[in-house]
């Protein structure tokens, strides 16, 4: 039994002991504090920052977890998603609104607790959420109900949180941000990484010709598997020239560059005529400052995207996750889970992230 359901069951049984109201207050005053006084606070294990730098500043340690306030859920996380906008605040490439602070923006777990108010989360039902607010690296924690989904029991725990937040970003990117369509010809930056990995798969089925870049032949091979109708190395080849080959000189529709600093310029002069540049990430550092006028040669459009603004109601959300989980049914999305670490290592996970070995999608399991 809970703390606070201990003090109401304690009021009941005080409340029906006496008729005289005002021993009713004092039975209640004493049973209170003996009730607060016996509350016991629960520990769980989690991942904090103490101060900004490299995934060493990642300790393991206890922490306090309270219980679902108004309109809060608790949930027992079974699988954490590990992503790039993990390193920037770690780093303080994005500032974190409390330090210490618990990073991690997507997980997927079980519904342990129920706050006032919650009507539409059952305990026991697995859910859930990607895009904020921060704290998934823990073994629970406690969230606005409002901010999770409903995983279908179809999808397993490790997949769902490795799709959920890089899923919805290739939900957003291909079908909002700029519309795919068949007959367009697409460039896509770090085609083998987590949110690459998807673009392609989704790119490919939505009929555009697929142009991926990957650092490595090892990531070249999955690029291809993944839907790549062409894959540049671009450590080894230049990929403005080689786009250029592959466009016959007419450029692409749109680029997808997550890479940022060492791929916008090339990226920019990839495109076509009134093509579409969108700069939704910056792995190797935030681009240059540039004058406005660079675009106008070509008439080009220019957006740097975020995933929370393009969930940012409950019905976008819902929406955004219910077509990455029917992708995934569909045989659309082949999700690619292909690192996982304990929790407790998450330093690892984010050195292998940062130093360009992993591929696909990569999982803390708590
Ligand atoms: N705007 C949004 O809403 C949104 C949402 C999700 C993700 N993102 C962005 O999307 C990008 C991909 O995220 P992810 O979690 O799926 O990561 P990821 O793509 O799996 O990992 C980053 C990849 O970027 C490439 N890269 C190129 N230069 C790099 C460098 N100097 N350092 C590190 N990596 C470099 C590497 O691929 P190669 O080895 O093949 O070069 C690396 O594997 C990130 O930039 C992230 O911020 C943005």
């Amino acid at each position: 039994m809970s703390s606070k359901n201990k003090i109401n069951h304690f009021f009941h049984l005080a409340s029906f002991s006496t008729t005289k109201s005002h021993i009713t207050a004092v039975v209640l005053v004493t049973v209170t504090a003996r009730a607060a006084a016996t509350k016991t606070t629960e520990m769980v294990k989690a991942i904090r920052v103490h101060e900004l730098g490299g995934p060493e500043v990642l300790k393991w340690e206890d922490v306090e977890i309270r219980e679902p306030g108004q309109g809060e859920i608790r949930v027992k996380n079974k699988a954490i998603g590990l992503n790039f906008i993990d390193v920037y605040y770690r780093k303080g490439v994005y500032k974190a609104s409390t330090m210490p602070f618990t990073p991690g923006m997507e997980a997927v777990g079980e519904v342990i607790a129920l706050g006032p108010g919650v009507t539409d989360r059952k305990v026991g039902e697995v859910v859930g959420y990607a895009g904020g607010p921060m704290g998934s690296y823990t073994e629970e924690q406690t969230l606005p109900a409002n901010k999770v989904v409903p995983v279908p029991p179809s999808i397993s725990p490790s997949i769902a949180a490795s799709v959920m937040l890089k899923g919805m970003t290739a939900q957003f990117l291909l079908r909002r941000c700029f519309k795919v369509e068949p007959g367009h010809t697409i460039l896509v930056q770090a085609a083998a990484g987590g949110v690459g990995s998807l673009l392609c798969q989704w790119a490919n089925s939505l009929g555009a010709t697929v142009i991926g870049t990957v650092s490595t032949k090892e990531k070249a091979a999955q690029a291809k598997e993944d839907g790549c109708h062409h894959v540049i190395i671009y450590k080894e080849e230049d990929f403005v020239a080689r786009v250029n080959e592959i466009t016959s000189g007419n450029g692409v529709n749109v680029v997808y560059d997550s890479v940022g600093k060492d791929t916008f310029q090339g990226s920019l002069a990839c495109l076509k005529t009134r093509g579409y540049m969108v700069c939704f990430g910056q792995s190797s550092g935030t681009p240059d400052p540039f004058p406005l006028s660079v675009l106008a040669p070509k008439s080009l459009f220019l957006t740097r995207p975020s995933l929370m603004q393009y969930t940012a109601t409950r019905g976008e959300l819902l929406e955004t996750a219910g077509e990455v989980f029917a992708n995934i049914a569909s045989g659309v999305l082949r999700v690619r889970v292909n690192h996982t670490y304990p929790l407790s290592q998450a330093a690892q996970a984010h050195s292998d992230l940062e130093n360009r070995k992993t591929s696909g999608s990569v999982v803390l399991l708590p």
